[in-house]
């Protein structure tokens, strides 16, 4: 083995990599907060992290750079750019290899019909739903939800930017929600604690104080499971 391959054996926890997508039909739900967060949360336990970037807003790339540039102390984590309509960098970014934890991030409302969301959601361990309440967005993820469902994929949806006392639409929500795929047991709330952690390029967690932190916290604990890593 020569020197760089020593090193990235070094820099890692698990013998094999595992990926997992976070995707949408609507615009908005928090599809790119939750591979940041889900990567702040992995790269603090000592997981060798990489960001795949579909978005051509380049979010993820963006935040990235606010890492390095405000917390360049923060554990690293590899980002990569790929073109949402190209199906040949979602066979090559599904092939690197070098990290524990691949975390690949879509763009705003991509069709189910779409060949690079089919090549990514076939190639990874998990596929993470994330979803407002209402009933707009959450019959929009039904749509997705049914289509995963088809393909056999492993696919948890998970309620975000949920607001205090919406008790009664977080209810049906949920009942619709679980009729397609595992619902996660943790809602994530809306906190501007969030945006904050997002300002410097940090994940909720990785901050020394933020309101809302346990919901990722709690997210990355049932995903973790999910994917079959130990605590
Ligand atoms: N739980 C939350 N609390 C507070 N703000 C949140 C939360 N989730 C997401 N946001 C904020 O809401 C906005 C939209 O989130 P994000 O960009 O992650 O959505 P997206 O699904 O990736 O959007 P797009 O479809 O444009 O890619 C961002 O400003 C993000 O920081
Ligand atoms: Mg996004």
């Amino acid at each position: 083995m020569n020197s760089a391959q020593a090193q990235k054996t070094e820099n890692r926890r698990l013998k094999k990599t595992i990926r997992i997508l976070s995707t949408g039909a609507k615009g908005g739900p928090g599809k790119s907060f939750l591979v940041k967060n889900l990567a702040g949360a992995a790269a603090r336990e000592g997981y060798n992290v990489g960001l795949v970037d579909f978005d051509t807003q380049r979010t993820i790339t963006k935040w990235l750079q606010r890492r390095l540039q405000y917390c360049p102390d923060s554990p690293e984590i590899v980002g990569y750019e790929a073109d949402p309509h190209d199906v040949r960098d979602a066979s090559e970014v599904l092939s690197i290899e070098e990290h524990d934890i691949m975390l690949f991030d879509t763009p705003p409302a991509i069709d189910q019909s779409s060949e690079v969301l089919k090549t990514l959601s076939f190639g990874v361990d998990l596929v993470l739903v994330p979803t407002k309440v209402g009933i707009s967005d959450t019959e929009s993820a039904e749509t997705l939800l049914r289509a995963l469902a088809q393909w056999k994929r492993p696919t948890l949806s998970i309620l975000n930017l949920v607001k205090p006392k919406a008790n009664r639409v977080i209810g049906l929500a949920k009942k619709r929600l679980v009729r397609h795929a595992e619902l996660c047991a943790v809602e994530i709330g809306e906190y501007y604690d969030f945006l904050a952690a997002d300002e410097v390029g940090l994940g909720a967690t990785e901050m020394r104080k933020c309101t809302g932190g346990e919901d990722i916290e709690a997210v990355w604990s049932a995903v973790r499971r999910r994917v079959g890593l130990e605590a």
